[in-house]
Formats: structure tokens, C-alpha cells, sequence
């Protein structure tokens, strides 16, 4: 039995957020500068989405770049930029293949130019795709969402136009950038190491964390049905007991 056939599909995460790491080391390790880890991230980036979309799976979340990696120097922030660019272009046929519509997630309209023209014009031509949504956390970090978050709802409460006492986690969800996106059910970091970054920190309340020895630029289709399947074999309880959950999970 091959590895996709032991996923079951009745159990299966509906939203899925990667921290794709290692793609620098993955480089290095070859004697090759940073960026042709980056650029061989690319096919990771292409077999794990359409993996998640043949398998039903309907959002899947890419950190493909954080507001602290403006610090790394100017020439890899240049050629991450670059390959946004032409990847965006060369991937339009893949997701529109597959029915994939493209979202992102950030602060978009501070990304270089180019970047930015060409993600809108990507959204803007798989906009009416509907089998899953591959959304780009870019110029993104958790802290950052969460503050603007605040910040707009305290604009909106100095306006006179939100009651302070209306405000609670459910609304406060509404201010996020995945406002119509459900909170993901499985959050996989590739390349051993076991952090959370600064991604999607309020999202991830009660995700399932699945942390991958895998460079990011090695990672296939195979590694995203093993960590499906330990997601599948673990127990979901929030903050409930064992005998409370049976009766859902057993349906
Ligand atoms: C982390 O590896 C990876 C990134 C900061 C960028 C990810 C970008 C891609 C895979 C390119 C294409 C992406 C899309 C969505 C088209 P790292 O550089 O931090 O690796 P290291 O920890 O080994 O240094």
C-alpha cells in the first residue's frame, strides 16, 4: 500500500500552513550559493501543491517570506523578489491546471514593485479556480498581523464606530488577514528545526505541529502524506477530555 492510500479522506485537515526551511543550507551543503536552494524550493513548492489539491485538501499556506527576512543581505532579498516574479508566471499554467486559485497574506503593497504587480495580476487570473486556495504569506509575520489587527480596531473605536465591549475573539478574527480562511488544522516546518517563526501565531491555536527533518528543498509529495497520516493518528481535544471527543471523532 503506497503511502496516499493510507490518508483518510474523511479526516482530512481542510487547511494546511508550511514554514518551508532549509532552503539555504540545502545550498551550502552542495557548495552552491543560497539562492539555488530557493530556486529548487520551487519544485517543492509545486509537487506539495498540487499533492494537497489532488488530495482535497482546500487551503494550503506558504510562508515564502517573513518581514524579517528584509534583513538577510540585498542580493538574496533581491533574487527571493526575482524568483516570486518568474515563478508566479511560470507556475500560472500548474494552478491553473489544477484548479488552484491563488491567495497571499501580508503586507503586499510594501513588497518591491514588480513582486507585487505580478502577485495581483497571478490572483487576478486564478481568481474564479475553486478546487483549493494556495495563499502566500508574504511580507508577513504573525506580530505584525496581530498589531494591525489592534490598530484598526482601535481606529474603528475612537471613531465611535465599534462598542470596545463587542470586542472579542471572535471579532477580533474579522481584522486578521485570513479573515474567511479557517484556522489551519496542520501546521509542518521542514528542516529539524522546532520553532513557530512569527507565522500565523494567532491561527495556530489548536494546530496539530509536525516538524520535518526534511530540507525544504527535498521535500515531496510522499513527505506531506507522512505528516497527513501522523496528523490523522493523533487525537484533537481542545482543551476537552478523551471521552468527550470520541463520539465526533468516531462518527
Ligand atoms: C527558508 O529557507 C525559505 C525562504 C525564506 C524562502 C522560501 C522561498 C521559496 C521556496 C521560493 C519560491 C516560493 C514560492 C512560493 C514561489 P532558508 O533560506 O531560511 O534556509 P536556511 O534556514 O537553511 O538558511
Amino acid at each position: 500500500m503506497d503511502l496516499k492510500e493510507k490518508i483518510d479522506p474523511d479526516k482530512l485537515p481542510s487547511h494546511i500552513a508550511i514554514i518551508m526551511d532549509g532552503n539555504g543550507r540545502w545550498a551550502t551543503s552542495r557548495g552552491e550559493m543560497r539562492v539555488f536552494g530557493h530556486q529548487n524550493g520551487v519544485e517543492s513548492v509545486r509537487q506539495t501543491s498540487t499533492a494537497a489539491a489532488e488530495l482535497g485538501v482546500k487551503h494550503l499556506t506558504l510562508y515564502a517570506f517573513s518581514t524579517e527576512n528584509w534583513k538577510r543581505p540585498k542580493c538574496e532579498v533581491d533574487a527571493l523578489m526575482n524568483l516570486l516574479v518568474l515563478t508566479l508566471n511560470s507556475e500560472l499554467g500548474t494552478l491553473m491546471e489544477n484548479n488552484i486559485r491563488l491567495k497571499a497574506i501580508g503586507d503586499l503593497a510594501h513588497l518591491q514593485k514588480n513582486c507585487y504587480a505580478q502577485l495581483i495580476e497571478t490572483i487576478d487570473k486564478t481568481k474564479d479556480n475553486n478546487r483549493m486556495d494556495l495563499i502566500l504569506a508574504l511580507n508577513y509575520s504573525g506580530r505584525w498581523e496581530i498589531a494591525e489587527a489592534a490598530r484598526r480596531i482601535a481606529a474603528e473605536t475612537a471613531a465611535g464606530r465599534l462598542d470596545p465591549e463587542k470586542v472579542d475573539s471572535e471579532l477580533f478574527e474579522k481584522y486578521l488577514e485570513t479573515k474567511d480562511i479557517p484556522d489551519p488544522e496542520l501546521l509542518i516546518r521542514t528542516s529539524g528545526e522546532n520553532r513557530i517563526s512569527n507565522f500565523l501565531l494567532w491561527q495556530i491555536a489548536y494546530a496539530e505541529l509536525y516538524f520535518s527533518p526534511k530540507l525544504w528543498p527535498d521535500f515531496r509529495k510522499n513527505d506531506l502524506y507522512e505528516a497527513i497520516i501522523d496528523y490523522q493518528n493523533r487525537e484533537r481535544r481542545f482543551g476537552m477530555i478523551s471521552e468527550q471527543i470520541k463520539p465526533v471523532t468516531d462518527k
